[in-house]
This record gives structure tokens, sequence and C-alpha cells, in this order.
């Protein structure tokens, strides 16, 4: 069983990161989708929100589970489980150069390699960071997320959403 993991905030999960989820699990035998949160960072949508929502969208998908990956280090998640690489999708050189000296040091840490899959040309411009803004300032986002991600960042239903102040 070739597992990967595909870490992330996915604050909101949004149609670049499915379109890497897909392209992993057709690489590998079971892909985990594994939300983290980082508390020094500000978030949109809480833990289970950002899970629900990733659980709706990879609903349809096979060899898909989305979990938690908690409060640890990743290369010690990824070595409970048998996870054999991490997929990182790379946008752009900034993207590398982020993700180049976290690679080495999960490799070092716990043996994991890091696949790097090139984004969809069509992606390349996507964030969860502009996406919550332009949603934020009433632009619309339905090109860029699921319609359910759409829904829950329009309506403000959820106590949990709170959109930016502009
Ligand atoms: O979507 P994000 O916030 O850019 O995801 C970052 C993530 C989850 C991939 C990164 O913060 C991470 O790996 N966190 C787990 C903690 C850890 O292992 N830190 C050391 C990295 S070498």
């Amino acid at each position: 069983m070739r597992r990967a993991v595909c870490p992330g905030s996915f604050d909101p999960i949004h149609n670049g990161h499915l379109e890497v989820i897909a392209r992993a699990a057709g690489l590998f035998d079971e892909v985990i989708v594994a939300v983290s949160t980082n508390y020094a960072k500000k978030y949109m949508f809480s833990l289970g929100d950002r899970i629900d929502m990733a659980r709706e969208t990879l609903a349809s998908l096979k060899g898909i589970v989305v979990e938690p990956v908690g409060e640890g280090l990743l290369a010690e998640y990824c070595h409970q489980r048998g996870v054999s690489a991490i997929v990182k999708g790379l946008r752009s050189s900034s993207d590398f150069d982020y993700e180049l000296p976290m690679a080495t040091m999960n490799r070092q840490l716990s043996g994991v390699e890091t696949v790097f899959l090139p984004a969809e040309a069509r992606y390349l411009h996507l964030s969860s960071t502009l996406i919550k803004e332009v949603a934020s300032l009433g632009g619309s986002v339905s090109d860029y997320v699921p319609r359910s991600v759409q829904k829950r960042m329009l309506s403000g239903e959820s106590a949990s959403v709170q959109l930016p102040r502009g």
C-alpha cells in the first residue's frame, strides 16, 4: 500500500488544492488529506469546518481520507501512519523556496519523501488568502472554490465564519 499525505490548512479548500489531491490519488493507493492548525495563524474557518468542507468536496473520489493532522510534527505523523510521501502543489519559484527546506527537514526527521506536482496553469494564481479577500470584498469566487465552500463563505451562517474586516 503506497500511502501519501496532502497536508495544509485548507482555509478553505479550493480548486487548486482539489486538482493536486486528485492527481495524487492517481499516483498512490491512498491519500490522506491532513488538515493542520498552526496556532500562529488566524483562520476564517474552524478546524471542524475546514475538515467538513474537504470531506464534502472529496466525497466522490476513491482512496482519499480527510483527517486532522494534530499538533505535532508532520514527519512524525507520516512515520506513525506509514506514509511514504508528502505531496505538495507548486505554483511558483517562491512556493519552491518555501517548500524545499521543509521537504529536506521532513526527510531528515523521518525519511518521508516530498513529491512536488506543478500546479495546473489555470490555478497558478489561486490561494486561500486571495480567495478570502475577494469574497470578503463582494467578488465572485465561484470559479475558484466548490459550490459548498462558496455557500459557506457567503452565508456567514456558521458562527465560526468571520469575514476579515476591510
Ligand atoms: O496550508 P499551509 O498552512 O501552508 O500548510 C503548512 C503545513 C501544514 C504543511 C506545515 O505548517 C506543516 O507541515 N506543519 C506541521 C508542523 C511541522 O511538522 N513543522 C515542521 C515542518 S518541517
